[in-house]
């Protein structure tokens, strides 16, 4: 089990547990956390379950791959940074116990 901090844009914060084998997305529409709408199902085919990750946790989720980034290039209104997931692609282990994940204020809307 690993615990998750979700960080919406006006700050307030909610930290979820995660089970074993879970994606980062699936945890936040499990918890109903606002901003992660996932609307593809983890498809890679909508980047609505774009997400930043916190800058002292990049190293260990790693940026977004270049299929990833394809995708969240490829739909307007994402506002991609350098520690722009789509968080459907972020498999949640030990490894990322205490994460910290910030929601974009703005979604894409499909
Ligand atoms: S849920 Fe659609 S791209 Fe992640």
């Amino acid at each position: 089990m690993a615990k998750v901090t979700f960080v919406q844009p006006d700050g307030s914060a909610r930290t979820c547990v995660n089970f074993e084998g879970m994606t980062l997305m699936q945890l936040a529409v499990g918890n109903l956390v606002d901003g992660i709408d996932a609307l593809c199902g983890g498809m890679m085919q909508c980047a609505t379950c774009h997400c930043y990750i916190d800058p002292d946790w990049l190293d260990r989720t790693g940026p977004a791959r270049p299929e990833e980034r394809e995708m969240l290039e490829a739909i307007d209104g994402v506002e991609i940074r350098p520690n722009s997931r789509l968080s459907c692609q972020v498999q949640l282990g030990e490894e990322l116990d205490g994460l910290v994940v910030h929601i974009p204020a703005e979604q894409p809307g499909i």
